[in-house]
């Protein structure tokens, strides 16, 4: 039945604008996103000069996802240093741009204590600058080397779980290159599990209300050449039924110290029913995702957006048109429900991946070992 509304990636665009960049013209540094409000309709890219236009893009949703956050957090204090602007004022702005993703503040606190601690140490804001920088670099760099082992890891442990390939994998909002400084977290697995032949099907849920699945997923499946299937949200749990779901793979936006995990609203429902029809749900996240200071779900603020987002339906179109613009569904003056994330407690939750390995049962203490592991790391 699905197969027959298969796309095969035969309409794939060569693009490499990376998600993001540090650069540095003569007229001094900026960072430069790839505007991800416009995609797939076209590929944008947005010059920030300064800390407030990224705490903007941030908002918008131009530059997002929770390992991309941490790196785009850190590259916005060095930024702030480099053009000599207050580093602790840019760096609370960049903080509270959202709240969910740990993953930013994170990052931010990274290159504000290498700030201070260079600045501590030799009182040359050049200097304090430039070690910002360093760190912010050096979190790019190892978020795509995490990318790369929580491929490995994920994708041996679906090898375990699902003995003689042919994977049909669902996932959920968007994971791959353009939230990562390298090939993402669920999505790489997916990749992975392409490239080695045992991809049978990507599943992708739309992600309402602003199509992360719709616009960024199937963006990235196309480009990779696998095949891939667009389905609604709503009909993930006839494909359950129909017995078409091997496995569910989501990332993170946090993951508490007991193991709940706070991902793209929606998650959650994907959990229910993956529980229901046996399905193991895996979450693929680096430990920049685990914050062991918030104990459990109830803790993790979950960020509230816009009811508009959900009265109209969003559409990238183009930089001719403006970025994204909203066609009304809803009568005037609809009050709107939209939480940008929900929580999946631990029990409902087969494994947890990340670049340290797997933590299968979810316990608070087996994720507490794998944290400590890569603080020793
Ligand atoms: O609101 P977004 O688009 O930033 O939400 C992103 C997600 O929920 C992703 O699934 C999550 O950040 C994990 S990405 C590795």
């Amino acid at each position: 039945m699905a197969d027959q509304q298969a796309q095969t990636g035969e309409d794939i665009r060569p693009t490499d604008i990376p998600a993001i960049r540090w650069e540095e013209p003569p007229e001094g540094p900026v960072l430069v996103l790839l505007d991800q409000t416009r995609l797939p309709a076209e590929e944008v890219e947005l010059v920030c000069t300064d800390a407030s236009a990224l705490v903007e893009a941030i908002r918008s949703l131009a530059v997002r996802g929770a390992p991309l956050l941490g790196i785009a957090g850190a590259y916005g204090v060095a930024l702030a240093a480099v053009r000599g602007f207050d580093v602790d004022e840019a760096a609370k702005a960049l903080q509270s741009a959202r709240p969910t993703a740990v993953n930013l503040s994170v990052g931010v606190r990274r290159a504000q204590s290498a700030h201070r601690a260079a600045l501590a140490r030799s009182g040359e804001p050049e200097d304090a600058a430039a070690a910002a920088l360093a760190a912010a670099r050096a979190l790019h760099r190892e978020d795509a080397e995490a990318s790369v082992r929580m491929a490995e890891h994920g994708l041996a442990l679906l090898d375990e779980l699902l003995p003689g390939g042919g994977h049909r994998i669902l996932t959920h909002c968007n994971t791959g290159s353009l939230v990562s400084g390298g090939e993402g977290t669920a999505f790489a697995v997916a990749l992975h599990a392409h490239r080695a032949g045992r991809l049978r099907r990507l599943w992708v849920d739309e992600t309402r209300p602003l199509l992360q699945g719709a616009r960024l997923t199937a963006y990235e499946a196309a480009r990779s050449g696998m095949s891939y299937t667009l389905l609604t949200d709503n009909a993930a749990g006839s494909l359950f039924a129909a017995g078409e779901v091997d496995a569910v793979l989501i990332g993170a936006d946090r993951i508490a110290a007991d193991g709940s995990v706070a991902n793209k609203v929606g998650s959650y429902p994907l959990a229910v029913l993956a529980r229901y029809h046996h399905v193991p749900l895996i979450v693929v996240a680096p430990v920049t995702t685990v914050d062991p200071d918030t104990p459990d779900g109830a803790a993790i603020e979950v960020e509230q957006r816009p009811g508009y987002e959900v009265t109209e339906v969003t559409v990238p179109q183009g930089a001719a048109a403006g970025a994204v613009g909203g066609v009304p569904v809803a009568p005037l003056g609809t009050q709107a429900y939209n939480p940008a994330f929900d929580v999946t407690p631990p029990e409902l939750v087969t494994a947890i991946v990340t670049e340290e390995g797997a933590v299968s049962p979810v316990t608070a203490e087996g994720l507490a070992e794998l944290f400590e592991r890569s603080r020793r790391a």
